[in-house]
This record gives structure tokens, C-alpha cells and sequence, in this order.
């Protein structure tokens, strides 16, 4: 699915196992990873909600999440990015996160729109990218 999104030119980050396992399943930050899948147990989205921790890439505060969503693109617009944040949310509020930063390339005007409707505002531009952020209610 993440070769997929690379084909379509809507990822430009490493899209391999070892890839995904160190930055997603088994990265020490992680608090929660979650899959979307249909009923055939084919894969139709990944969502990962990490803690920021001192160094992290972004620049994001420490003690926020990040939060990175990543839909194929054969499943988009159908309410699988809605869905995987539902339980994101949920995530946030159990690991008792304030805030959740999204990173997103300032010409992805899809990834920012999706952010913006599940209630992230822009907070802060770096080189390149559209940072949002979301209040997690406790
Ligand atoms: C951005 C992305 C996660 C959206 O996932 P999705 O499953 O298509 O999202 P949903 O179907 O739940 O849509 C939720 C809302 O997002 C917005 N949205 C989603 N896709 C959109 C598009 N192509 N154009 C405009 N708005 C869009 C809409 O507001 C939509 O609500 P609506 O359909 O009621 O109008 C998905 O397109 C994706 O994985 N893109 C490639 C990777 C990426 O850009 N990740 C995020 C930034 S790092």
C-alpha cells in the first residue's frame, strides 16, 4: 500500500518492511499504530501517533504526538483517513497527550485538507511543510 502511495507520487519517505517496522511498529515512541483494513483483510490505510521526543525530526515539542496518516490511494475519500483518527483520538486521550502535530508538505493540498477537517489549525511553517496542530480533549 505505501509502494502504492509512492507510485502515485504521494510519498516521497522509504516505503520498505525495515522502513516501516523501525518508524511505525517498533519505534520506542510509538503510542499507537493502527491499520485500516477490508473485510478481506486487505490493507487500506496506516495511521501512527508517536510521542516527540528530544531530537525528533520535526521539531515538534517535546511531550506532543505526531501523528502521520497514510491512505492508498485506491481507497481514498472514503472515510478511511476518518476512521483511523477516530481511534488516534482515543490513543491521545489514554496516553494523556495536550497536542498532536501533523507534518505536511506545503504542496499537499490533500493531506492539509484532510487535517483541517479532523480539527488541526495551522501553527507553525517550516521549510517546506504546512505544520498543524490539534487539541486533544481530555
Ligand atoms: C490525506 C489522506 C490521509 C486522506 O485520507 P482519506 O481516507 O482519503 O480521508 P477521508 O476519506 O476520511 O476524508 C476526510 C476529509 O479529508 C478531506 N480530503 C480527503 N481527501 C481529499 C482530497 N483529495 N481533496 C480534498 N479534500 C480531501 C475532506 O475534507 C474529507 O472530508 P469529505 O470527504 O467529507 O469532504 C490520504 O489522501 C493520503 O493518505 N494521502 C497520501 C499521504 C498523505 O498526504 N498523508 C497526509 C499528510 S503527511
Amino acid at each position: 500500500m505505501l509502494q502504492q502511495l509512492v507510485a502515485a507520487g504521494k510519498r516521497t519517505l522509504p516505503a520498505d518492511q525495515a522502513y516501516v517496522l523501525s518508524t511505525y511498529v517498533e519505534n520506542p515512541a510509538r503510542i499507537r499504530c493502527s491499520l485500516a483494513e477490508d473485510a478481506g483483510g486487505t490493507i487500506l490505510g496506516i495511521q501512527s501517533l508517536t510521542r516527540a521526543m528530544d531530537g525528533n525530526r520535526f521539531n515538534t515539542p517535546i511531550g506532543w504526538g505526531i501523528i502521520g496518516t497514510h491512505v492508498s490511494p485506491t481507497s481514498g475519500r472514503r472515510g478511511v483517513g476518518s476512521r483511523l483518527f477516530e481511534v488516534t483520538k482515543q490513543a491521545a486521550r489514554d496516553a494523556g497527550l495536550q497536542k498532536i502535530e501533523a507534518f505536511i508538505g506545503a504542496a499537499n493540498a490533500e493531506g492539509q485538507a484532510y487535517y483541517e477537517k479532523m480539527g488541526f489549525r495551522t501553527y507553525r511553517l517550516a521549510d517546506g511543510a504546512v505544520c498543524k496542530a490539534y487539541d486533544v480533549e481530555q
